[in-house]
């Protein structure tokens, strides 16, 4: 499945002694089977029952029309991975060991026909000593065969135990399968508002036998913790001091007494830059760890995309014993950086530059501040098992062309793979990752608190090493929605719940972090108000604060262009709309039949909102999402009324994207502004980047890799230095401002023109243009003015704003001088009531070039949309603009896959805002 080969060329662990045996399991050589179903079909490790039996052709496609209701029976029914018998293994080994990354979730694992364990952790590395199995094992007979339990079954079971915890009413959301935070699995595999619930079965990471020798060790996993001397997670470091390297790597067989740790650090073309042993070498029964110094002066900095270079290096650490033999060697791609969520108080020196009292919530890189813009990622698919890197590095080639360098990897899915941080290292994307917790709280019994401990431990020491790591987050929505709703539902007992939500989440993760890693910080949960208190000589260093936030979501369409309906903060990680994937996505996963915008089919995709669950019978609350999506539209712009019926629900679906676009623009546009008021904001991650299926949802990208509309005006309104109007669509009330995110002062000019929609200039008496400032990380306004005045004796609807900025400055960490140019568009009534003419767009391509044109001939084109057939993923360098009469824009791509030979090319189209009012 090319799943491992990025993993394998990076994070290697070598085999180096003779008598170590490491037999891989990844393959082909498996059967999947239910003896009371009668299924027995060819299978894959890594994989999950719902892929073997859709390759198999025992199911469907298990994305197409209502499949995901219609295959349950896969989700009640156990299914059983059982190996061919398994060669090359020696009869004299001193032990034999199975070793599995992940399995999923409830398992029951037999080799040679005996019992060998039961597991019940998605998330955990799980080993076990099978040597006297083997002994008595004869060749044919060796085979392993796993069984997967039904994940809801088992955890209805569990809640139904005696004594089991309970929470009050409304507290735990429900979306399909209940009972979902008594068991440690993907927390959406059970039903999100954004997926389906499949429930997958399956051991969906590699796994390995080993054969080891007297004195002879495996890692199965290691960690490298770099920063500064001195540092402490959440603290400011000093930049000035050198890197500490410290090193550890996890075992399982005998380590030969008096074993030592050396290195060698080298850059990506294997140039030793410092090699040695590590000192303060400690050796327990299952991790051997030392560390080292290397010189502040010896490496280079990694930074964020667009903030500078991603420089990586080799680290290389050697076990060896008394006789200088490699006992074993691990090699990780590594990152010099420091990256800090500073909560600190608001200091006398940022209460004297403005900044509202209280404290930061905001990263530093290498003791820089940066403005954080990004989005939400989800689990990219249902079935992780066939997500491969070659998808993940498209997804995030469209996060970096969308100009993002932070993405929250969203709590309840999975631990994102090593390949995933691994492209994020080298494509420069900071990834705020969290536990997987979230829209629940859990029990806090010893059992699971230990399988917690395991999870936390295995998965912060396994990509502690990548650069792009920035912060381990508790989980989803725990302190502001959670504890809330059982302050609402049960006041009294909102003590209890809070202290069990601290041993889960302070008492337990917080040290599973801290006690490995001094270079990475730990909020409890996302959302939160940050610590009120930080002290290091406590055993918990964080006190929370708990209070409310403002709620950052409002389903409430008429909030466009309301800008006291947005919350005031330091730092906005959600915010959004849902809005409807392309025709062109819809065809891949529904009938024809089912092509308009209200089918059974397309309403019971829509899962918003869905408190006390979603089922094929309890359509009324599917069809609130489209009913909200639909409202939207119909407020602010020309309604779709095609007579083709397809074209009409095409049609549909690009409208509800414009009204998202719009208002995600809008709230971007707002928070970044506040980088430059008292709330001193410094970071925008919109809810959500990416598609797990296709369906109606918040996702930028489509499910395949298609840009919505929105990904396009987040790629515009994330640009370095944007020019935005703030306007008061009921008072006229209109202010224009500059805000840049570069790190030093850049100076320009703005411009202000206004336009009827034939695209003739309106003789206005306003100020034309203005000469500007803007200082590191900040706005500054560049226009005051009303409509209601400057327009007077004009008619509104017939009138649009046109703003430009040009400004001088230059990128982070580049001195190069750079021109920034943005321009932005303000229409002072709905476009729904403007006077929308055709601005006679024409298309033309040349093959020279290989950019397209695209002109407005004759008047103001709104949204203008390059749309392109299904067969190919494309991406436009800009798509969703607006043009001037007669303005011209050249149109680059880049294409991400294409199965059409380039005949893709000939079928694109261009439409504007005009198009929607048109019947065909
Ligand atoms: C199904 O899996 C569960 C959990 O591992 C186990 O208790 C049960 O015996 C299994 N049933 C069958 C028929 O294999
Ligand atoms: C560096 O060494 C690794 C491991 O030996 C090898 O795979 C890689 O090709 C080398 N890179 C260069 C640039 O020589
Ligand atoms: C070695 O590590 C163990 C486990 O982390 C710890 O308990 C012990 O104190 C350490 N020993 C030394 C000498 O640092
Ligand atoms: C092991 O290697 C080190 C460094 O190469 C050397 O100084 C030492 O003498 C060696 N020890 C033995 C026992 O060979
Ligand atoms: C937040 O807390 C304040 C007082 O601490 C209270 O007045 C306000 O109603 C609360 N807001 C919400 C949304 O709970
Ligand atoms: C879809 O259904 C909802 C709920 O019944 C309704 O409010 C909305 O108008 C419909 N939308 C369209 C585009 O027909
Ligand atoms: C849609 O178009 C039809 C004719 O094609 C017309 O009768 C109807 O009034 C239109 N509806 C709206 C809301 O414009």
């Amino acid at each position: 499945m090319g799943l491992y080969s990025a993993l394998l060329a990076i994070t290697a662990v070598f085999p180096l002694t003779s008598a170590q045996n490491v037999v891989s399991l990844v393959g082909n050589d498996w059967t999947l089977s239910n003896d009371l179903l009668n299924v027995s079909v060819p299978a894959h490790l890594p994989s999950q029952a719902h892929l073997d039996l859709f390759a198999n052709q025992v199911i469907g496609d298990p994305y197409y029309g209502l499949n995901d209701f219609n295959l349950r029976w896969v989700v009640w029914s156990n299914w059983t991975y059982t190996s061919a018998p398994i060669s090359g293994l020696s009869s004299n080994g001193s032990s034999t060991w199975l070793l599995f990354n992940g399995l999923d979730t409830f398992a029951s694992i037999e080799f040679c026909g005996l019992h060998v364990a039961s597991t019940n952790n998605q998330f955990r590395q799980y080993w076990f000593d099978v040597s006297s199995i083997l002994n008595s094992c004869d060749e044919a007979d060796r085979q392993i065969s796993i069984n997967f339990g039904s994940a809801p079954l088992i955890a209805n079971d569990i809640a139904s135990q005696p004594g089991q915890e309970t929470w009050p009413a409304g507290v735990q959301q429900v979306f399909e399968f209940t009972n979902r935070w008594f068991i440690r699995k993907e927390q959406s595999d059970f039903g999100w508002d954004w997926g389906p619930a499949f429930a997958p079965a399956g051991p969906w990471q590699p796994a390995w036998v080993v054969q080891l020798d007297n004195n002879e060790v495996y890692v199965r996993n290691s960690i490298v913790d770099i920063y500064r001397e001195g540092q402490m997670p959440l603290v400011q470091p000093d930049q000035s001091k050198d890197w500490v390297v410290n090193a550890s790597i996890d075992y399982f067989g005998e380590l030969p007494a008096g074993a030592t740790l050396s290195y060698t650090l080298t850059d990506l073309e294997n140039t030793t830059i410092s090699i040695g042993g590590l000192s303060n070498v400690n050796c327990t029964d299952s991790t051997v760890t030392g560390e080292t110094m290397i010189p502040a002066s010896m490496v280079d900095l990694w930074w964020p995309s667009q903030l500078g270079p991603q420089t990586l290096y080799y680290m290389s650490i050697n076990l060896v014993s008394t006789s200088n033999k490699t006992l074993a060697a691990v090699t990780k791609r590594v990152g010099f950086r420091t990256i800090v969520l500073n909560e600190d108080p608001i200091s006398d020196v940022q209460l004297a530059q403005g900044i509202a009292p209280g404290n930061n919530w905001h990263f530093e890189i290498n003791g820089y501040e940066f403005y954080a813009k990004g989005s939400n990622f989800i689990p990219p698919d249902a079935f992780w098992a066939r997500v491969t890197p070659e998808r993940i590095s498209q997804l995030f080639d469209s996060v970096i062309d969308g100009n993002q360098n932070m993405l929250r990897v969203w709590a309840s899915g999975a631990y994102s793979p090593d390949f995933m941080y691994d492209l994020a290292d080298e494509k420069g994307i900071l990834l705020w990752s969290e536990f997987e917790f979230g829209d629940a709280l859990y029990p806090v019994d010893e059992a699971f608190l230990d399988n917690v401990r395991e999870e936390a431990e295995y998965n912060v020491r396994r990509v502690n090493h990548h650069p792009s790591l920035a912060l381990w987050a508790g989980g989803n929505e725990l302190e502001n929605l959670e504890l809330s709703l059982v302050n609402q539902s049960a006041p009294d007992q909102l003590a209890k719940y809070t202290a069990q939500y601290e041993t889960l989440f302070l008492d337990t993760l917080l040290p599973a972090v801290f006690g490995s890693s001094h270079s990475i910080s730990y909020a409890p949960s996302s959302t939160s108000n940050g610590w009120q208190s930080l002290d290091f000589r406590k055993a918990i260093p964080i006190t929370e604060r708990y209070n409310n936030l403002t709620a950052g979501y409002n389903y409430d369409p008429a909030v466009l262009y309301n800008d006291s309906a947005l919350p005031i903060g330091r730092f906005s990680n959600e915010f959004g709309f849902h809005s409807m994937p392309s025709v062109q996505s819809w065809r891949q996963q529904i009938s024809e039949a089912d092509l308009s915008f209200n089918s059974t089919v397309v309403t019971l995709r829509d899962h918003h909102p869905p408190p006390g669950g979603l089922n094929a019978s309890n359509f009324a609350n599917a069809s609130i999402g489209q009913a909200q999506m639909t409202e939207a539209v119909e407020l602010w712009y020309p309604v779709p009324n095609k007579t083709d019926s397809v074209a009409n629900f095409s049609a549909w679906c690009h409208a509800t994207q414009i009204f998202q676009a719009d208002l995600y623009t809008f709230e971007i546009e707002f928070y970044r502004r506040g980088s430059g008021l008292p709330e001193r904001q410094l970071g925008s991650l919109y809810w959500q980047l990416e598609d797990i299926w296709v369906a109606p949802t918040w996702a930028g990208l489509e499910y395949d890799g298609r840009w919505k509309v929105l990904h396009y005006a987040a790629k515009d309104i994330y640009e370095h230095v944007i020019v935005a109007p703030y306007y008061n669509i009921t008072t006229g009330n209109l202010s224009v401002w500059v805000t840049s995110d570069l790190w030093s002062p850049i100076s320009g000019k703005a411009t202000f023109a206004w336009y009827d929609w034939n695209g003739d200039k309106l003789d206005i008496n306003m100020t034309a243009s203005t000469n500007f400032k803007v200082g590191a990380i900040n706005s500054t306004q560049v226009l005051q003015a009303f409509t209601t005045e400057a327009l007077a004796g004009k008619d509104m609807t017939n009138a649009v704003l046109h703003m430009t900025v040009e400004a001088e400055g230059s990128l982070p960490n580049d001195n190069q001088t750079r021109t920034f140019k943005h321009e932005n568009w303000l229409h002072p009534t709905a476009l729904k009531n403007a006077q929308l003419v055709d601005p006679g767009l024409q298309l033309s391509y040349s093959n020279s070039t290989k950019n397209f044109t695209i002109e407005a001939t004759s008047g103001v084109a709104a949204w203008v949309w390059l749309d392109y057939p299904a067969g190919a993923v494309v991406n436009f360098d800009s798509n969703a603009f607006w043009l001037l009469s007669n303005q011209t824009r050249e149109v680059s791509y880049n294409v991400k896959s294409d199965t059409t030979n380039g005949g893709w090319i000939e079928g694109v189209t261009v439409q504007s805002l005009w198009n929607q009012t048109l019947s065909t």
